[in-house]
């Protein structure tokens, strides 16, 4: 059995996720990690067994003992740390987003190219079980057509602080951030339809709402609420070639009543829910059916699915084969989002 080298870059929330479904994989040996904040480097070594801490993700790259990287820093640097990745030879999962505009995302394209190596985009909603499953009746024509897809991520309360709300490092507020993972499954399990245009409004309303207690909420490793440059909220609609169309909604702060995420997709034969609980809807003997699939979880299982993540990109690398999601869905789902920021500023339908 093989055992692949890995090295985690950036150590803070999410990286635990990327660390314990590593630990678990019987063919990895979790070698390394950096974070420029050495101290929450050594923390994660030492709790998921790494024996190399570097505070130089280049210092990192440049050791032949490691095959394969997940990157888990701000938004501004993954393109940056994807390229150099690849162009060292290592296999790349890159947290979502890809980065922070189309240019970034295809000059990381260009790097999978002339590297030849795999980057696999951590769209970790398409790897939970029951999306796998869903797109599985969907290939196998349970809903027919899907022409339409409507999807909210509403956080009443959840600006987490830090880069997150620092448009410089994230490249965007809850669009970017949240938006990008509903956006991301709807256009999966549609079939991956090319976008053609999109209209959209971004508010920016609210502020990140820091002076709001006894109500807890996501935070950035290093909590900042004193800069806040990206939006509250945003919505769109997306227009794509075969007619179809997806409408969103997302916020990272909104007078809402409670946080509210469900995605909905709508077919000629049958349509589904995936959030916040799996539903099939049909049509039996003249009758409409609601049917719910017995699964090991109703909704997202956040475990299993960067599990199945990370089990898919080593698979991936092993046996040769291109990820379920790789680069080319990473440049798309970037011109989308790119679109809806220049949609709202320009308060005009764009063509994409
Ligand atoms: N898939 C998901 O559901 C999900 C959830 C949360 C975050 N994310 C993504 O994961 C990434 C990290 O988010 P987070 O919540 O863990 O943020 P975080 O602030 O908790 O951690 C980011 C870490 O990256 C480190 N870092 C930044 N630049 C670096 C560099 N050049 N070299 C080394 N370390 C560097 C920071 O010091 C920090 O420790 C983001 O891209 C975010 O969009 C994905």
């Amino acid at each position: 059995m093989k055992t692949f080298n890995v090295g985690v870059i950036g150590t803070g929330s999410i990286s635990s996720m990327h660390l314990q479904s590593y630990m678990k994989h019987p063919e990895v040996n979790l070698v390394a990690v950096c974070d420029l904040n050495e101290e929450r480097a050594r923390q994660a070594a030492d709790k998921y067994g790494a024996t190399k801490v570097f505070t130089d993700y280049n210092e990192l790259l440049a050791d032949p003992e490691i095959d394969a990287v997940s990157i888990c820093t701000w938004n501004n640097t993954h393109a940056e740390i994807s390229i150099a990745a690849l162009h060292a030879g290592k296999h790349v999962l890159v947290e979502k987003p890809l980065c922070r505009t189309v240019e970034e995302a295809l000059r990381v394209q260009e790097a999978v190219k002339t590297s030849g190596k795999l980057l696999q985009v951590g769209f970790v909603r398409r790897y939970d079980p029951n999306a796998q499953m869903l797109r599985q009746f969907a290939d196998q024509g349970e809903f027919g057509e899907l022409y339409f897809a409507k999807a909210s991520a509403i956080r009443r309360l959840g600006n987490p602080g830090g880069w997150f709300s620092d448009i410089e490092r994230s490249g965007g507020g809850p669009l970017i951030d949240i938006g990008v993972h509903v956006i991301d499954l709807c256009w999966y399990m549609m079939g991956r339809p090319k976008p053609v245009s999109v209209s959209a409004n971004t508010y920016k309303k609210l502020g990140n709402r820091s002076n709001v207690r006894n109500l807890s909420f996501y935070k950035a490793a290093d909590y900042d609420a004193e800069k806040n440059t990206v939006e509250d909220m945003a919505n769109a609609l997306i227009r794509f070639e075969n007619g179809a169309s997806l409408m969103i909604d997302v916020s990272f702060t909104l007078h809402a009543k409670e946080n509210d995420t469900s995605i909905k997709l709508y077919g000629d034969k049958g349509g589904f829910e995936v959030d916040p609980e799996v539903v099939v809807v049909s049509e039996k003997h003249d009758t409409i059916v609601n049917i719910y699939p017995q699964t090991d979880n109703k909704g997202f299982d956040f475990n299993s699915a960067f599990q199945s993540e990370v089990d898919h990109f080593i698979d991936s690398i092993k046996n040769g084969t291109t990820p379920i999601s790789p680069v080319e869905d990473g440049v798309e789902i970037m011109k989308i989002l790119c679109g809806i920021y220049e949609s709202a500023e320009k308060g005009a339908e764009v063509k994409l």
